[in-house]
């Protein structure tokens, strides 16, 4: 399927993908160290002969899996075989154990010619990743569980000629999980563990608790899953789209037992991958005070959160809240092998311990600075509990918050670095070890796109390119400081996904990017070079049947309004995705759209849907991308504003008439004109004419005290100096629902005049009924239309 075409240019092989891109032949995610490409290929075919030496049965356990993919994908009959050195080696792939400890733990090597296929590592870690290679030097139908694979006819395999040497840039090379805000059951964990393993990470962390949901079971505790396991409902679509919130109503729940748990620990060990449970605390414990709300500083009752977000009901520090997380971490500690133990402590709101009397008394007592100095104690509690079993800690880097002479991090206490990379490099200079996880480069849960053409999500912006480009080794560390970077680690945060194929989404391809971060030496990362290699990526998830996205094949829009009125538009894309065809009608594009060849002038209002092709086949999703265009009498003309606008979100070269809707999605907004104050805008036509109408586009978000006016006045003139009054609109500024861009028509009786005034009244404060009463009320404003 992939090798139609080989070209042979240098030292780079490059085929054509079924997509019709060119694509790499060497196609391995993360990239190895090294990759020295041959020519020729090692056919596979029912008479090789796969072999490993006496008396290794974890090698045997690697190698037999990778003979029952083959077998799975082909129906070859394939099996592996105790071999000692053959006199004659042919058709033969030779797992080989060496003693050569430049390979390090989890190092190997491959040396493939037509022949003869030898793997060699020190340790079964080792051919483990060997393996995970010689997996995607295959074709990406071996990735199938059955056979025939649809649409191929693979009986034989082949694998290209190469020398390959590798072994990891980081030891610590993690994906987490979040399973309390939206629960994922075993088999789904395994196939998580399962794509983990295939890019060659080795951590998994398993989010177990939040104020969402408690997910693990508790022998000494049943009410934790038999409450805190489940939620009365869910609050539908983003925290911001209505205001009031809406929720559906349908309880929503689930948890793993312990048995679930060891199944699930064995599974990933059988992938050379640890797990790292979490147990938040101090914070994010409402599905535990839920459960036994004697853990909180006041009665309660608390019930598992409905909604996102951070609450101010936390743990209380009393003896009997210690004794319950000594309880629950001895359980967990028995469960897991892994010498990490996440204790959380994140997000811990200090409201509830300003206001307690037992709090205030402990915080005398102990001798702490204030409520932060309390955390810094319960971190430390659990610290030294965890470290006397015989395990280490790994915090957020909140735990380093009051870690000083009075109250010591153990220290072997690990620092995730999720706030920016500032706590990592300070836990660091504190000889701490570090995982890196900043927000800005391995959140998972922040859009890949433009948030407007996203399915819903929390916020915040991590392309595809900026992942890759992240190097968790902060520069400014010395190089003994360094050493205490471990590796990094992407995080998925699940309150906007609740499926498995949206999980997915969010993580593919870019937790392909991260894996090439944490795995690939610094000198062979190069994100060109990686996009190549994403087509055979993408074929490999299409044939586990796992969902991806494309956003980086979708179309860029860019406008800019004509010097007659029209607005002209561009379209472009990533240079993998040649061609791009359109539609002006509001359907969907399809292969026998019409192809994008100049900037389209729009002479009218006007909706583009757009998406890229490659020799017919479609590279982009097809019913994504769409922007809507607005063309009137006022398009590209010059305006004063008599009220400037707010400094966040100023105007940019008479945005107001520029042709562009706004757009919005997670917390973003793009596109608008806000005003603290009332809009008063004067609008020049440029010449006398006739009109008889104006509408303007009011962004109403109600949940930030973006609210609509509550009146509008229009006033018209010849000469820009007097107004004549000719309309004046009530509005209704209390309007609650669905966030989003309102178009409010003012009609009138037509006129003639060549300059417009429009006068938006803001209401001041947010009106009764809505989420923010008495706040400071904004205007914000996205294009102005004359008719
Ligand atoms: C976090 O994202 N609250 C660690």
């Amino acid at each position: 399927m992939l090798n139609r075409l080989v070209v042979f240019f240098g030292l780079f092989w490059v085929v054509t993908s079924a997509f019709g891109q060119s694509i790499e032949r060497y196609s391995i995610i993360p990239r190895p160290a090294q990759l020295e490409p041959r020519a020729g290929e090692f056919i596979i075919s029912r008479s090789t002969t796969i072999g490993v030496p006496f008396g290794q049965p974890d090698l045997k356990a690697v190698v037999d899996t990778l003979a029952n993919h083959m077998n799975r994908s082909t129906g070859m009959n394939l099996s592996v075989r105790n071999v000692n050195k053959l006199t004659v080696p042919e058709n033969l792939i030779e797992f080989i154990p060496s003693p050569d400890t430049t390979l390090g733990d989890e190092g190997y090597r491959i040396d493939a010619t037509n022949k003869l296929i030898t793997i060699e590592a020190s340790s079964s870690k080792g051919f483990f990743y060997a393996v995970q290679t010689l997996y995607q030097l295959l074709p990406p139908a071996v990735f199938a569980t059955k056979h025939p694979v649809p649409a191929t006819n693979l009986t034989t395999l082949s694998i290209p000629a190469c020398r390959i040497q590798d072994r990891p840039r980081y030891s610590y090379r993690g994906l987490h999980l979040d399973v309390g805000r939206h629960f994922f059951p075993v088999p789904l964990i395994k196939k998580y563990l399962d794509l983990m393993a295939m890019h060659k990470f080795n951590n998994f962390h398993w989010h177990l608790t939040d104020d969402q949901g408690w997910r693990i079971e508790i022998k000494k505790y049943p009410k934790l899953t038999q409450i805190g396991a489940q939620r009365r409902e869910t609050i539908v679509g983003h925290y911001d789209d209505y205001d009031p919130q809406v929720f559906d109503g349908k309880p929503y729940g689930g948890y793993y037992t312990q048995d679930e748990i060891r199944e699930v620990i064995r599974y990933a060990a059988s992938r050379y991958i640890n797990v790292v449970p979490e147990i938040e605390l101090p914070g994010h414990a409402l599905a535990a005070l839920a459960a036994y709300p004697e853990l909180a500083c006041s009665p309660g009752p608390y019930q598992v959160a409905t909604k996102w977000g951070v609450f101010d009901d936390v743990f209380c520090p009393t003896e009997k809240t210690f004794s319950f997380l000594q309880d629950v971490l001895t359980e967990v500690i028995n469960l897991f092998p892994g010498k990490y133990i996440h204790i959380g402590g994140d997000e811990c709101p200090k409201t509830v311990w300003k206001k307690n009397a037992f709090c205030q008394q402990l915080i005398k007592r102990e001798g702490l600075k204030n409520e932060n100095g309390l955390q810094s104690y319960f971190i430390n509690r659990i610290d030294k509990f965890v470290t006397s079993k015989g395990r280490r800690i790994i915090g957020w880097d909140e735990i380093l918050e009051g870690n000083g002479p009075a109250i010591r991090l153990s220290p072997n206490a690990t620092v995730m670095s999720w706030r920016g990379i500032k706590g990592g490099i300070q836990a660091a200079r504190q000889q701490h070890d570090v995982i890196m996880t900043p927000g800005q480069f391995c959140y998972f849960d922040h859009f890949q796109g433009d948030p407007a053409q996203e399915p819903t999500g929390f916020g915040g912006s991590l392309p595809l390119a900026k992942v890759y480009s992240y190097n968790p080794t902060p520069p400014e560390l010395t190089t003994t400081e360094a050493t205490h970077i471990l590796g990094a680690q992407g995080n998925i945060w699940t309150e906007y996904i609740s499926t498995w194929d949206q999980l997915n989404y969010m993580l593919w391809p870019r937790a392909a990017a991260l894996a090439e971060v944490v795995w690939t030496p610094l000198n062979q990362k190069n994100y060109e070079d990686f996009t190549r290699r994403l087509p055979v990526l993408f074929e490999r998830l299409s044939t586990l049947n796992v969902t991806y996205a494309r956003t980086i094949y979708d179309v860029s829009f860019s406008a800019k309004p004509t010097g007659d009125g029209k607005v002209d538009v561009s379209l472009s894309a990533d240079k993998q995705a040649p061609q791009i065809r359109y539609t002006l009608d509001g359907s969907i594009p399809s292969d026998e759209s019409l192809q994008y060849e100049r900037s389209l002038v729009l002479d009218k209002s006007t909706t583009i849907r757009a998406a890229t092709f490659a020799d017919g086949s479609a590279l982009s999703q097809l019913a994504k991308m769409r922007k809507d265009y607005i063309v009137s009498k006022a398009t590209g003309k010059p305006y004063t504003l008599l009220n400037a606008p707010s400094a966040g979100r100023p105007d940019k070269n008479y945005s107001l008439t520029d042709g562009v809707t706004g757009g919005m999605g997670g917390y973003e907004v793009a596109g608008v004109v806000s005003f603290s104050n009332d809009i008063n805008a004067v609008i020049d036509l440029g010449q006398s004419q006739s009109i008889e109408g104006v509408r303007v586009g009011f962004l109403k978000y109600t949940a930030k005290n973006i609210c609509l006016p509550k009146q509008v006045e229009i006033s018209v003139s010849e000469d820009g100096k007097t107004f004549q009054l000719v309309l004046t609109a009530k509005t209704n500024p209390a309007e609650a629902g669905k966030r989003g861009f309102v178009r409010l028509p003012f009609d009138f009786s037509p006129t003639t005049a060549r300059y417009v005034r429009i006068i938006a009244r803001n209401i001041g404060r947010v009106p009764a009924g809505l989420r923010n009463p008495g706040k400071a009320a904004q205007l914000m404003v996205d294009e102005i239309e004359v008719r």
